[in-house]
């Protein structure tokens, strides 16, 4: 619930707050959800199994803020929003001992069939939540900062 509060409070393009969030721990529905996300091109992703928890991320498109907004801008707003709430919902498992996977590579259809999402919603992340092995740090290979950032204009 810690984890869905600092979802709910995370901020939104026109503060539609697209999203809906489902959880999956009953071994049962999580092996048809497994069975139907990640089967075919998708089956690298079956290592998700082994999380107690599977967190379904769901968004439904708003006609002004997702519909009108993409026509004028080019930017999918939804995406966003989705991508600053789950962030805020892995941080405060983080915060709370938890390990999360966020997951993109699956089957939006798969995971709708499973788990009888309507029609108006859209898989678009999971979250494989569980306890990570202990002293399994590992080091984080990014970018280094000078190749990130510019000041003012880009290329100085
Ligand atoms: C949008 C997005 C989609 C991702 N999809 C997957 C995925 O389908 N399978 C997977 O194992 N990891 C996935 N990841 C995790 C990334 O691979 C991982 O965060 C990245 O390699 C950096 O690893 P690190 O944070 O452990 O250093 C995804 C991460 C993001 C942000």
């Amino acid at each position: 619930m810690h984890c869905l509060e600092a979802a709910r409070l995370a901020p939104s393009a026109e503060n539609v707050q697209p999203w809906r969030f489902g959880f999956v721990d009953d071994p049962i529905v999580k092996t048809k959800l497994v069975k139907h996300a990640f089967s075919g091109i998708y089956r690298a992703t079956r290592w998700a199994e082994q999380a107690p928890v599977l967190v379904v991320i769901c968004a439904r498109l708003d006609v002004v803020a997702n519909r009108l907004g993409k026509q004028m801008t080019g930017i999918d707003y939804y995406l966003i929003d989705i991508g600053i709430a789950g962030e805020h919902f892995v941080l405060q498992a983080q915060e709370l001992g938890l390990g999360t996977c966020w997951i993109g590579w699956f089957s939006a259809k798969g995971v709708k069939k499973a788990l009888h999402v309507p029609k108006s919603y859209r898989p678009i992340a999971l979250l494989a939540v569980g306890y990570p092995r202990q002293n399994s740090v590992r080091q984080r290979k990014r970018k280094v900062i000078k190749n990130i950032h510019f000041y003012n204009e880009y290329g100085q």
